[in-house]
């Protein structure tokens, strides 16, 4: 209980820090939004297909500024300015992984988002970049297909990475046949949002239910690119792949303000092997903490063979308890340095 307490208080901390700084400042936009696609014709034409390279940063980064664009008359009646609009949290996750440098070549064999003239590649042997794929090409195909925007899915294609081809698909029916239960949790999401009786609540859900379904392939299959990372990186990987369940069952409202305070409290670089958490001289006391705790929770949850994650599924198991959860600790810890 006292993991799940602290995990409960450093998260609340990050949340916190967006309601009592940024309440009236609104969030900046992802990395480079303004200079990504954002509708399917910026993209290039080839044989008749609109063709993404999600290897290339904007290239992926536009398929969330299409899908925020998209969403966003859905979004309208819960805030202004799209603001509350579930599906930043995505864009911002990409935004930080570009930032901190984790959707660069991690083995240093090529310049891929290392060196200058090659700052906008994303590795295919990155793990963020590789689980990434999964939060943003099959959400992106899924929503072509549920959006009645006159464009069918199969005109869009998507370019393969230079290797492990065979762990992604490129196309709307070949995405379909490999996670065909994904696909649908995603086109569930975006059908579900143009209902007249949906409600903020529903959108919580079934966002996170997706998002969930997505990385089930991913968190499992891209084990072999910790090889690739520091000891402390790779524990950090690891710990994080468990962390997304705890996120996944307080279903935090990922809007955009929130999703970019929530940043702030991960690390803002690579980690190297020298790092030790809560002596990491150049990172925030938050940024620290959340190493711990993260460490705390990987190694209670392994320990407990997950029955943490069942307590706090239990706890969070209403609609109450997460409102009281997020209420209590922004109020708290809003006022607090
Ligand atoms: C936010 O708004 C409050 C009052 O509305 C004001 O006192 C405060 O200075 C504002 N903060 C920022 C950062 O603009
Ligand atoms: C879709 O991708 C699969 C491989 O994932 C390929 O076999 C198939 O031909 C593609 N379909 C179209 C219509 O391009």
């Amino acid at each position: 209980m006292a993991v799940l307490a602290s995990w409960v208080w450093v998260l609340a901390g990050c949340f916190s820090a967006a309601v009592a700084e940024i309440s009236n400042i609104s969030a900046p936009y992802p990395p480079l939004w303004e200079d990504s696609p954002e509708q399917l014709s910026d993209y290039r034409l080839e044989d008749g297909k609109h063709t993404i390279d999600p290897w290339v940063f904007t290239d992926r980064m536009g398929m969330y500024r299409i899908l925020l664009k998209e969403t966003a008359t859905y979004f309208a009646r819960y805030g202004p300015e799209n603001e509350q609009n579930l599906l930043w949290g995505l864009p911002m996750m990409l935004g930080w992984q570009y930032q901190t440098g984790r959707l660069a070549d991690p083995t240093g064999m090529t310049d891929c988002g290392n060196a200058h003239e090659d700052i906008l590649c994303v590795s295919v042997d990155s793990w963020w970049a590789d689980v990434n794929y999964y939060l943003s090409v099959l959400p992106f195909l899924a929503a072509v297909d549920s959006q009645k925007t006159g464009i069918s899915p199969e005109q869009i294609t998507i370019l393969p990475p230079p290797k492990d081809q065979m762990r992604f698909c490129y196309n709307f029916s070949g995405c379909l046949s490999a996670f065909p239960k994904t696909m649908d949790k995603w086109k569930d999401f975006f059908q579900y949002m143009q209902l007249p009786s949906s409600d903020f609540d529903g959108l919580l859900k079934k966002f996170w239910d997706a998002h969930t379904s997505s990385l089930e392939y991913p968190i499992s299959a891209f084990v072999d690119r910790y090889d690739y990372y520091s000891d402390s990186e790779a524990n950090f990987v690891q710990k994080w792949a468990i962390a997304i369940y705890y996120l996944t069952v307080a279903r935090l409202p990922t809007t955009l303000s929130r999703s970019y305070s929530f940043q702030s409290c991960l690390p803002p670089r690579i980690l190297v092997d020298t790092d030790k958490a809560p002596f990491i001289s150049d990172f925030t006391p938050l940024q620290n903490e959340v190493l711990i705790v993260l460490k705390l929770l990987g190694y209670t949850d392994r320990l407990s063979g997950s029955l943490t994650l069942t307590i706090w599924e239990s706890l969070m198991s209403t609609k109450v308890a997460r409102e009281l959860f997020l209420k209590v600790f922004e109020k708290i810890l809003g006022t607090s340095p």
